[in-house]
């Protein structure tokens, strides 16, 4: 019998491939192969909380259906998902103010719920007033921003103010950050190549 976390697990991953693979946005579709060769192996994940969740809510907006239904369901189940961050405040490379109010949730990656080496997913918050400073991985990576929003300096592009809706993508070693302002920001994240948990390197 399958135990209630696959369940719920298996449904935020079929919503998740669903909005991923009919999105219409070419820089989602570099990651289509990836993720429909995933791999196929679950495990449990124990649940975790973090003070980023009170900022993963939801409520019907006017943006595309598709996101509040992806939205509406991460919502609906976040309590069931490990939430992690990946810095600490003795790393010194990110502020407290990050350290307090972000956190992220793996959807499939190394360590799953569901395994994988080819991509890593899930889906991020970061709430009001919170700076990501610029850091740069092997891995490119697309940010699908769900919901609020952020000021994104990729690279030496001029900074942009993305919203939900937007997709931005980074390539292999560009230093990337954002700035959240009012607003918390949800994002769903997708990597590929290089190490799946590798460190990133900030300054
Ligand atoms: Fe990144």
């Amino acid at each position: 019998m399958e135990l209630l976390s696959e369940q719920i697990d298996k449904q935020l991953l079929d919503a998740s491939l669903e909005f991923l693979l009919t999105h219409p946005h070419d820089d989602v579709k570099r990651f289509h192969n990836a993720l429909i060769h995933w791999g196929s192996e679950w495990r449990v994940v124990e649940p975790s909380n973090l003070p980023a969740t009170d900022y993963l809510t939801w409520a019907p907006t006017d943006s595309e259906d598709r996101i509040d239904s992806l939205l509406s369901l991460f919502t609906q189940n976040k309590s069931q998902l490990n939430w992690e961050q990946s810095y600490t405040k003795e790393d010194g490379v990110v502020g407290e103010d990050m350290l307090a109010a972000y956190g992220f949730a793996e959807l499939i990656g190394k360590f799953g719920p569901f395994i994988s080496e080819e991509v890593r997913c899930g889906i991020g918050v970061w709430g009001p007033n919170v700076d990501y400073p610029r850091h740069m991985h092997k891995a490119e990576e697309a940010y699908l921003v769900l919901s609020g929003s952020a000021k994104f300096k990729i690279g030496e592009s001029p900074e942009r103010l993305e919203t939900s809706g937007d997709v931005i993508f980074v390539e292999s070693m560009t230093p990337h950050g954002f700035q959240t302002a009012d607003q918390a920001m949800v994002v769903f994240y997708l990597w590929q190549a290089g190490d799946l948990r590798e460190t990133s390197t900030f300054g």
